[in-house]
């Protein structure tokens, strides 16, 4: 297994102090504190050491557990299909992970998550993030991950986006999604972080995000994560 970092607690920076100072994410937050080094905030598993790079690569995703559409109907997800592929990205290289969530969860109901949505994107919300922010200033690489909602990243991502400094970061999204595809992601990641180089993108279909690990594998590699 390969060395995988959780940033259970992640870093620092209060998202309240920061909601109030939203930016596109070139712009710096500039009064984040420095790291913690209680060592209480991460967990780490150590094993066999990963191709050789200096990279320093965050995993960055939402995901939503809960009723959600499959197959044309629904079904209850133990585990969102975004966290699936997240997980399958952990388990092939050498990053950091932290899980973006919602400091007002959103419903287990499909019906009142699309409705909630569509609400946020009419209001363009920033959605709160529920505890603290990750220290991006050693991470050159950032994998943004989502499941599409109304053909877009959740409005969440974009809180995301706009409260950390992202500017002069490499970020590589990933989606899982019904029909959609990418659907918008490129644009609104290029449009949200005009400072930052949008990389190619993947797209897992969610109801296959189970049986993913090639195709997360194969773009993992083209985009120089894993050796070929
Ligand atoms: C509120 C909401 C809106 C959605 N809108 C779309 C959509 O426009 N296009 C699409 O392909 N899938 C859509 N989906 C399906 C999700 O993108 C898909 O199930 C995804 O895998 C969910 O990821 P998650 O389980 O990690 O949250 C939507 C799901 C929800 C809950």
């Amino acid at each position: 297994m390969r060395r995988r970092t959780f940033l259970v607690a992640p870093f620092t920076i209060g998202t309240g102090a920061l909601l109030g100072h939203l930016a596109a994410c070139g712009a710096s937050p500039a009064s984040a504190p420095p790291p913690s080094t209680s060592g209480d905030e991460e967990l780490t598993e150590t094993s066999e050491p990963t191709m050789a790079s200096t990279t320093r690569t965050l995993v960055a995703y939402f995901s939503r557990a809960g009723e959600n559409y499959y197959y044309g109907g629904r079904t209850t997800l133990e585990v969102g299909n975004t966290e699936i592929v997240a997980d399958l990205i952990a388990g092939a290289v050498d990053v950091d992970v932290y899980r973006i969530e919602a400091a007002d969860p959103y419903p287990e109901s499909y019906d009142e998550t699309v409705e909630r949505n569509v609400q946020e994107q009419t209001d363009e919300a920033r959605p709160a993030i529920a505890g603290n922010l990750p220290d991006v200033t050693d991470y050159d690489t950032v994998l943004l991950g989502s499941g599409i909602w109304n053909v877009q990243p959740p409005m969440i991502m974009r809180t995301f986006v706009e409260s950390v400094d992202l500017s002069g970061k490499t970020i590589f999204p990933f989606v899982t999604y019904a029909v959609s595809g990418l659907g918008r992601t490129i644009d609104d990641y290029t449009g949200l972080c005009p400072q930052s180089t949008i990389g190619e993108g993947l797209a897992i279909r969610g109801e296959e995000a189970q049986d993913a690990k090639a195709e997360v594998e194969t773009w993992l590699q083209a985009i120089g994560l894993l050796p070929t």
